[in-house]
């Protein structure tokens, strides 16, 4: 497989499975690999390339699987490494790749390097494989900075031995006190992620989605962050280098990590979760000695608002292409609200109460919308589960069932991530509608939720099929995944909230429309007259004086011929 301008991953569209949610095999509640195994045909009839599982590994869970106990075997809750194994074969079989998730910013604290640092001696080479510094103050009662985590609370905690022994030392954890940082400016520590990666190509996995792939290095002098001017700064627009995120130094390690994947036949490939402030800090990443990928949140933050989508894109295009990257896009993951919630009128990032009827009707039409305005664009796209199903987000699960770190070290105050993670509805009138054999699942799900499990919308106008329809066409058009992108300008694309955009071939050329206004449009003939493919019902042929015309409803896109 060539990793140069036709490689597969350039233009994949590939699904995120996360596995404790996807589907159960067993009845004890919670996703499985041999569930994902089950249901694979599904995958590959839905149309995607590829699939991307969350983290599978043993955990102590206090993180949805992002706490890693030990990086060369599976939670025996989720199965086995031959069950990976037989799925990696299944999926290959039918064409499609599997990529992984790999966690190299933190482990777990059950992880026996952590472990082996609550036995051993201040200063041992065990502590030198995290990021352990002395407390400030007269008696070190003082974090060594004034960081905060990402799951709220300061990201310093004291470190106590296993003996009960309060130290000195104080070891940072970006995220939950349960999941140490690395120092990976110790040697070690990059030669044993080498060899974790190792160990799953040996297995076959074609990629890894490198989680927090932005964090590994951190300032060494380790300064105190002026967070009032950050807060300013993030207001006015301005980005900032944080201590601990996009250090120039993260780089030298992901080209010795693609130094390996080219070894493989066929290479391997990696994506990486990386939140930069700038796009030209984004490519970075993707320098053609790097990842062969990143995630762009840029765009996925920008809403259903066409200038700040047309900016984020024209700024992605642009600086991949000076790396001569393709561009990346997603508009929903684990960490996220869903895109059918978060589009409704009036929603926020970051809702608490769920949208009206209506507004969640609209919410879902935008959503599908959004989804074929974005497979059109040039590139790669990630999509999540469950979004194929217009699964909304669920805003009202009780505290007690709540598992995320972010609910908890808040105290209760940001619901965080539950909520996109509910178990998938496959079948049936009642919970778990076939997750799992029985009715238990680790979050529960709604009652009203029968109508938006996969049987439900196996036929018929659903939004299932509308992805499965949208999936094929894309397959189909020349035109998509890798390659230019015109803007088309009329009247109508200046002033009104509309965007549409080319996708050029000498004999198929492809138009795509998006109608993010609140009235209806009627389209200029010259944009194309042939529709392929419509993001819902809205779009009708109605004839006026000079000819026909396409007129598009809000909330929805179009794939035309032209
Ligand atoms: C990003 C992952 O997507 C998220 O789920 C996790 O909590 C953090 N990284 C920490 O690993």
């Amino acid at each position: 497989m060539p990793s140069g301008s036709n490689a597969w991953w350039r233009d994949a569209v590939i699904y995120q499975v996360y596995p404790r949610s996807f589907a159960d095999s067993d009845g004890d509640g919670l996703g499985d690999i041999p569930g994902v195994l089950n249901r694979i045909d599904y995958l590959q009839n839905l149309g995607v390339d590829a699939i991307w599982i969350s983290p599978f590994y043993p955990s102590p869970l206090r993180d949805g699987g992002y706490d890693v106990a030990d990086y060369r075997s599976v939670d025996t809750r989720l199965g086995t490494v031959s069950d990976v194994e037989q799925l990696i074969n299944a999926a290959h079989a039918r064409n499609m790749k599997v990529f992984m998730d790999i966690v190299p910013n933190h482990t777990s604290s059950e992880h026996a390097w952590f472990q082996e640092v609550l036995r051993s001696e201040p200063g041992s080479p065990a502590w030198n494989r995290y990021v352990i510094k002395e407390g400030k103050g007269e008696d070190h009662e003082l974090p060594p900075t004034n960081w905060e985590s990402v799951f709220h609370g300061p990201a310093w905690s004291p470190l106590v031995l296993a003996n009960g022994e309060r130290t000195k030392y104080w070891y940072l954890h970006i995220f939950d006190s349960s999941q140490p940082d690395l120092n990976w400016e110790n040697p070690e520590v990059r030669a044993e992620f080498l060899d974790i990666l190792r160990f799953w190509f040996d297995l076959g996995i074609d990629g890894f989605r490198i989680d927090v792939a932005h964090g590994l290095i951190k300032d060494q002098t380790f300064p105190d962050i002026d967070y009032s001017m950050v807060k300013e700064r993030e207001l006015l627009g301005e980005p900032i280098l944080s201590p601990y995120w996009n250090q120039d130094g993260v780089h030298e390690i992901y080209r010795d990590w693609r130094t390996l994947a080219d070894t493989y036949d066929p290479p391997r490939v990696f994506c990486g979760e990386t939140w930069a402030p700038t796009p030209e800090r984004l490519a970075l990443y993707q320098r053609p000695d790097e990842l062969h990928t990143s995630f762009n949140f840029d765009y996925l933050r920008a809403g259903f608002d066409a200038d700040r989508l047309k900016q984020s894109i024209d700024a992605t295009l642009l600086n991949h292409k000076l790396v001569g990257a393709p561009p990346t896009w997603v508009l929903s993951n684990h960490d996220i609200v869903r895109h059918a919630t978060r589009l409704a009128p009036g929603q926020s990032d970051h809702p608490t109460v769920p949208p009206t009827p209506e507004n969640a009707d609209r919410g879902l039409a935008r959503a599908r919308a959004a989804t074929l305005f974005t497979l059109g664009l040039p590139g790669s796209t990630y999509l999540y589960q469950g979004e194929e199903l217009g699964l909304p987000e669920v805003l009202d699960l009780p505290g007690d069932v709540r598992q995320d770190p972010v609910w908890f070290r808040s105290n209760g105050t940001d619901i965080g991530r539950d909520g996109c993670r509910v178990p998938i509805p496959w079948s049936g009138d009642i919970p778990s509608y076939g997750f799992g054999p029985g009715e238990q699942s680790w979050l529960p799900q709604p009652s009203e939720w029968a109508h938006l499990s996969v049987q439900a919308q196996d036929s018929d106008d659903t939004t299932l099929n509308f992805y499965r329809s949208a999936l094929a066409r894309r397959r189909s058009e020349p035109a998509t995944g890798d390659g230019e992108l015109q803007w088309r300008t009329s009247e109508l694309t200046q002033t009104e909230g509309v965007l549409a955009y080319t996708r050029p071939h000498p004999q198929l050329p492809m138009t795509c429309v998006l109608n993010t206004s609140d009235h209806n449009i009627s389209l200029p003939n010259e944009f194309g007259t042939e529709i392929l493919q419509a993001s819902g019902p809205g779009v009708a042929i109605v004839g006026s004086e000079d000819g026909e015309h396409t007129v598009i409803a809000p909330d929805t896109a179009i794939w035309l011929r032209g």
